[in-house]
């Protein structure tokens, strides 16, 4: 029989020890961050019933990047695409006992049939971060503060990223209002504004003139708002007084908190989902070889509305592992995962193995890590390069000389210095040696 592949399933990823560590790190930063925000962690199952997803989460995640399948019971199912569905129908289970404000978090795996390519994979990791129960602006400010706090916390500066932001309430003013269009072109319009920068200018006239009533003077009307700032945005005949006022009291808050460098009005942020009902924005790398958002968020103020008759408002983001580690690679941001900081411990013959294991223990029950070599009759040679090769420092070396002494070698691979030591002083030596 022909040997199976050990490749993995197309656009998804193998976590070996090595990759592992730079996930764990990843994740442990993004927790501390949303940590001391109040933010508490939740999760949800990977297999959803179809129905949520169908409800709001948008004809390009439905019909085009769903793993779906009827189960052995003959219900619906879906692998999650995304979250916020989860999220949703947790939050509607028990909206009036939570205390509120809700601020909840998760790192869910999530599975979209994509073409997988730089910064798109068909499995990746998103951090979730939603806030329920608060209307005003400050909840926006929180959440992209939030957002921006996590980058500078992996030592990204403003430089390095740019929060983009729009608002649905001001898109369908202009989409409805200021250039009278019917529903379905409203969506057609909103579909071409969310292309744009992967189009040729002439190709992003050329597909908005066949929507618009009065394809000259409208064109004009498009590109006016598209470049229109959140000071003037309010002179766009058809835009609401209080929508444009929203995204000024956004910005404003956000210039006089120091964040101005980083956030700036963008209206061709449209974002893919139905759920979304205000604020919306999505952070890009500067540098150009990553065009992809690293993170895509939003308020939806009924979503909750889909299980139960009670209202929330909620508001939040995702924040992919992909884009993010293409972020942080791209600007130099990863560190060397590469050392180890246990000891790794030796034996020169079998007889040595039991005393090594007693110590072992002893140090272990001390919070230390030691890796044993477990076959006495290894040569010590090897033993030490798989030790180097693991990316230890310090080797422990006993043989049948020191375990009649009641002493043990310690080695510092890196220097080559070698010493003696009694097994009683080991625990207070290796603790000084490995306090990081
Ligand atoms: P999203 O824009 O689909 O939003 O995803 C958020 C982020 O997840 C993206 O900016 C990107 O970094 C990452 N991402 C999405 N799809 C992929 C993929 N196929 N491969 C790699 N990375 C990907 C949502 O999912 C919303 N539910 C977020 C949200 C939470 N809105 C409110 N709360």
């Amino acid at each position: 029989m022909s040997k199976l592949k050990t490749e993995n399933y197309k656009g998804t990823r193998d976590f070996f020890p090595e990759e592992m560590k730079l996930r764990t790190w990843m994740f442990g930063v993004m927790k501390k961050i949303v940590q001391t925000f109040g933010y508490e962690e939740y999760d949800g199952p990977l297999l959803e019933s179809l129905d949520i997803y169908k409800a709001k989460s948008g004809e390009e995640i439905v019909n085009r990047q769903l793993y779906n399948f009827t189960d052995k019971g003959g219900r619906e199912v879906a692998i999650r695409p995304e979250m916020t569905p989860t999220l949703a129908r947790m939050v509607a289970s028990k909206s009036r006992e939570l205390a509120k404000p809700i601020r909840w978090y998760s790192i869910p795996n999530l599975w979209r049939y994509e073409a997988p390519g730089h910064g798109r994979l068909r499995e990746h990791w998103q951090l979730n971060v939603d806030l329920f129960g608060v209307t005003g602006f400050q909840a926006e400010v929180e959440i992209v503060q939030l957002a921006c706090e996590i980058l500078f916390a992996f030592g990204a500066t403003s430089k390095h990223f740019k929060v983009r932001f729009s608002n649905r309430k001001v898109l369908n003013d202009f989409l409805g209002k200021t250039l009278g269009l019917e529903e379905s072109k409203q969506q057609a319009v909103a579909k071409i504004l969310d292309k744009k920068n992967k189009i040729s200018v002439d190709e992003f006239n050329n597909l908005i003139s066949e929507q618009l009533n009065k394809p000259e003077t409208d064109l004009r009307l498009v590109n006016n708002f598209l470049n229109s700032t959140y000071t003037n945005l309010s002179q766009i005949a058809g835009i609401e007084n209080e929508n444009s006022k929203e995204i000024e009291a956004f910005q404003r808050e956000m210039n006089k908190l120091g964040y101005g460098e980083v956030v700036m009005f963008d209206p061709s942020i449209i974002r893919g989902f139905d759920y979304y009902t205000g604020f919306i924005f999505e952070i890009f790398d500067t540098s150009p070889e990553n065009k992809r958002s690293l993170y895509g968020g939003g308020r939806y103020d009924n979503l909750i509305g889909l299980f139960s008759n009670d209202e929330l408002s909620g508001i939040g983001f995702g924040l992919g592992d992909v884009t993010l580690e293409n972020f942080l690679r791209t600007h130099n941001l990863i560190p060397s995962f590469k050392k180890r900081t246990g000891i790794f411990a030796c034996i020169q013959s079998e007889s040595c193995f039991s005393e090594m294991a007693k110590i072992s223990t002893k140090l272990r029950r001390v919070g230390l890590m030691i890796e044993m070599n477990l076959d006495g009759n290894l040569k010590l040679g090897k033993q030490i390069a798989n030790a180097e090769k693991k990316g230890y420092e310090f080797v422990l070396i006993m043989g049948e000389e020191e375990l009649k002494e009641q002493k043990i070698n310690l080695k510092n691979l890196v220097s080559g210095e070698q010493k003696k030591i009694s097994i009683d002083d080991l625990q207070l030596v290796i603790q000084s040696l490995t306090k990081t």
